[in-house]
């Protein structure tokens, strides 16, 4: 089939913008928001503004914006609910002190209640905080160091793909598995037999630059069994697939529970928090032997909004309604008959 033919956009005030970028930034903008990774001078780099599932370049171009950046938004880029929650939060209370609000019992009230291996909860920020903790947590755990990972799990010493300006001593302590191979996997357990403290891996395969590969159960629950029959501990890396994939995460959605799971990206509908989630008698490491804090991990902003995310994400049943239209949108793209109802989901519990 020809190639359908679209006018060439206009990005001059993006172009002219990433000019200025690059004299006051090194590379303008950072790692994978650069345009060669992209079509260059087909794909815009500085963003207006968000609505709905919609982004607007500087130039004034509208885009339905199918990585929806790269996660967050889940529930689109102007949830009056949620910023209003926020906004409250704001004017009423503050969200910045050096002791704890009462909105930090409350959203970890919420995680434990929704996702299965949640039995304790530690808020923090980005999605590589969140997979790092785990690790930490896993290795003062286990007194082991040796970490086996499988996938894209942030940009911190221990997984960034590019190795320019890390330890090689660092880099030594993780080792790699093919994701959907416990063949794979059992070798490397053997290679560090009695050495290993975790295993880490997105339930949901998206190993950097591959196609998505969803788990068959059996498949998971191998990954367990192996992990535990090593003495590792087992940590999902739900940072993309928590509260999307359903809203206990990949965990709820295939069967199997990890000891520890992270989370961040949808939780907060864009609003920067993560946590790490788990089996209390893993997790209490950090009560004194583990060392947990950071200045903003506190801060209440992001708790109110992943609150209110998680209220609506509830209410409106937002990951059936986000499978059903992905099953009808691929079915479309590979031109086949979609099913009438999609692939709906029914929450076990
Ligand atoms: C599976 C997974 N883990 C961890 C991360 C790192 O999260 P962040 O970019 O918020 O540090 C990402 C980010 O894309 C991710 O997809």
């Amino acid at each position: 089939m020809a190639a359908k033919e679209f006018p060439k956009l206009k990005l001059d005030k993006s172009m002219a913008m990433f000019e200025e970028a690059k004299r006051l930034s090194p590379g303008g903008v950072m790692g994978i928001r650069r345009p060669y990774n992209f079509v260059q001078g087909e794909y815009p780099i500085f963003i207006d503004r968000g609505y709905g599932g919609h982004i607007v370049d500087v130039d004034g171009n509208d885009y339905i914006d199918m990585l929806c950046a790269y996660g967050p938004i889940i529930l689109g880029y102007d949830e009056k609910e949620v910023n209003e929650a926020v906004k409250r939060q704001m004017d009423e209370r503050g969200f910045c002190f050096s002791l704890v609000q009462p909105a930090q019992n409350e959203l970890e009230r919420r995680v434990v209640d929704l996702v299965p291996c949640a039995e304790q909860v530690i808020p923090v920020k980005t999605g590589s905080d969140a997979t790092t903790l785990a690790l930490r947590i896993a290795r003062g755990y286990t007194d082991r160091e040796v970490v086996l990972r499988c996938g894209y799990h942030g940009w911190h010493d221990w997984c960034v793909e590019n190795h320019g300006g890390v330890p090689a001593s660092t880099l030594a302590l993780t080792d790699e598995f093919e994701y959907g191979s416990l063949e794979s996997l059992e070798a490397k357990l053997e290679a560090h037999k009695g050495k290993v403290a975790c295993v880490i891996i997105t339930p949901v395969g998206h190993p950097l630059a591959k196609p998505v590969e969803e788990p068959t159960k059996a498949y998971l629950e191998g990954v367990k069994e192996l992990a535990h029959a090593h003495g590792a501990v087992l940590v999902f890396d739900e940072i993309r697939t928590g509260f999307r994939a359903s809203l206990g995460g990949a965990q709820e959605r295939y069967g199997v529970t990890p000891d520890l799971g992270t989370f961040g990206k949808a939780m907060a509908n864009g609003y920067a928090i993560s946590c790490v989630a788990g089996k209390r008698e893993i997790m209490q490491v950090c009560e004194s032997k583990v060392f947990v804090s950071s200045t903003f991990f506190p801060n209440s902003l992001e708790m109110v909004a992943a609150l209110k995310t998680m209220e609506i994400l509830v209410r409106e049943d937002v990951p059936n309604s986000i499978w059903k239209r992905g099953t009808k949108f691929l079915a479309e793209l590979r031109g086949e008959q979609p099913e009438p109802a999609g692939r709906a989901f029914t929450m076990p519990r």
